[in-house]
């Protein structure tokens, strides 16, 4: 049956696991607005160059994972492998360049060409924010508290953040330095990604995942202490603020992200239920230059993985609320019946009551099976004797009491029904 599945690394997602999808998206609409933060949606897919001169030419995502293609005038397109660059490309035509602050959040699909694992797909979505305009270490913990107050109100507040600095550009010379001094007497012992990480972006060996690199990782040298006191005074005000802001963190020098925008605070989040190797969301500052302008634009923000986040919620037995089931199930006997039942229903819903009925003709045996199925808790039952007396049957699908009352009432006698729910 293999061409009726969606492609590897996608899915189809069915009611009621939708259910918890809207949640997500619910509370965290509720949660970043109250920071301030608007929706902006942008489109699925940008000019190729918004990625490669936004996330960085030589970054995996951009070398190997975009989804790229040529519109009809030969222009190269890319699905967008993550929100940051196309939020950026967006607020460009805003007065950001200006100082003024946008905060912006977003929900959507993104497209990475990853071999698909457990919690690792190639459409899949983030929920995220970011903050753009301006640059202070407080914006940067209001960011990160804002990241907790979210996965709190989801359940998943036994996160846990790592937190780095990547100083700024001018710090990156010296502090390459002393590393590649420190990794080039142990170049034999690494793996062949860290080799050419060597050459091509030495900072990518410091979160190899691999044991004999991770060993020798464990003893580079003290990189941060190289950075310009600014630098480290930026990341100290960021640390000071999420101690005011109770907010644990560990400090993981390691921790360097796998996008080249970022400067100053990087963070990423884990949870104990997808366990310490899957990141549930990250961001960190940054700095971008847009189409024409002069100066590069700062901002700070992150994005959460709403499969891992689902996953994580799944694995701790955390639930949306389940949604008002029928009040009733319309069964009809014959044409009219039915006819009346459709009308009935049209009215109760536009009341907002939920209701389920049987438009086909069918057996009334069938139908009370589908009322069973429908969960609902009365059957509203018209035959030809009750067509003629204008009256129904209310069947109590759990005792099977019936009562006959009049066709006028039954609408009342819903909305009643529906109210003491
Ligand atoms: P990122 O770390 O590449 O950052 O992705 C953020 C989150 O998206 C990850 O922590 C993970 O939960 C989820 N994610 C990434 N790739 C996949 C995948 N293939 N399958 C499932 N989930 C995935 C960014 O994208 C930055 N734009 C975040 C940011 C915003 N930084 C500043 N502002």
């Amino acid at each position: 049956m293999a061409a009726f599945s969606p492609p590897p690394g996608t899915a189809d997602i069915f009611e009621p696991e939708a259910r918890e999808w809207r949640e997500i998206e619910r509370i965290g609409s509720e949660i970043f607005s109250r920071y301030g933060y608007g929706e902006l949606r942008t489109p699925v897919f940008e000019y190729t160059e918004v990625f490669q001169k936004g996330l960085g030419s030589e970054t995996e995502v951009v070398q190997k994972e975009m989804y790229t293609f040529s519109d009809r005038g030969g222009r190269s397109l890319t699905l967008r492998p993550e929100g940051t660059a196309g939020v950026m490309r967006a607020l460009s035509n805003t007065d950001v360049m200006n100082q003024v602050e946008q905060r912006v959040r977003y929900f959507g699909p993104m497209f990475r060409g990853e071999r698909p694992a457990a919690g690792r797909r190639r459409q899949f979505h983030q929920i995220g924010v970011e903050n753009v305009g301006r640059c202070a270490p407080l914006i940067d913990a209001e960011c990160i508290a804002m990241l907790g107050a979210f996965l709190r109100a989801i359940g998943l507040g036994d996160f846990v953040i790592a937190v780095n600095t990547r100083g700024v550009s001018g710090d990156r010379g010296p502090a390459e330095e002393l590393l590649r001094n420190y990794f080039a007497r142990h170049l034999d012992a690494m793996c062949d990604d860290c080799r050419t990480r060597f050459e091509r972006n030495i900072w990518r060996i410091l979160d190899c995942k691999q044991p004999s690199c991770g060993e020798i990782v464990a003893g580079a040298p003290d990189y941060v202490a190289s950075f310009s006191e600014d630098s480290r005074r930026y990341f100290d005000e960021v640390r000071r603020a999420l101690d005011a802001l109770k907010i644990p963190y560990k400090v993981d020098p390691r921790l360097v992200r796998g996008l080249d925008y970022y400067v100053h605070t990087v963070f990423e989040v884990t949870h104990p239920a997808l366990g310490p190797q899957t990141a549930i969301a990250g961001g960190g500052r940054y700095e971008l230059f847009l189409p024409g302008g002069k100066r590069p634009v700062p901002g700070v923000g992150f994005a959460a993985g709403v499969e891992r986040l689902l996953l994580a919620r799944e694995a701790l037995g955390v639930k949306a609320p389940a949604p008002a089931g029928p009040v009733a199930y319309l069964v009809g006997l014959n044409a009219q019946a039915r006819l009346a039942n459709l009308a009935l229903a049209d009215e109760l819903r536009a009341a907002g009551i939920p209701v389920g009925l049987e438009l086909e003709e069918r057996s009334f045996k069938a139908q009370l099976r589908e009322a069973n199925r429908s969960g609902a808790p009365l059957a509203v039952v018209r035959g030809d004797s009750e067509m003629e007396k204008n009256t129904v049957i209310v069947k109590n699908m759990a005792d099977g009491e019936q009562t006959e009352i009049s066709a006028d009432a039954v609408f009342e006698f819903l909305h009643k029904r529906d109210l003491s729910k």
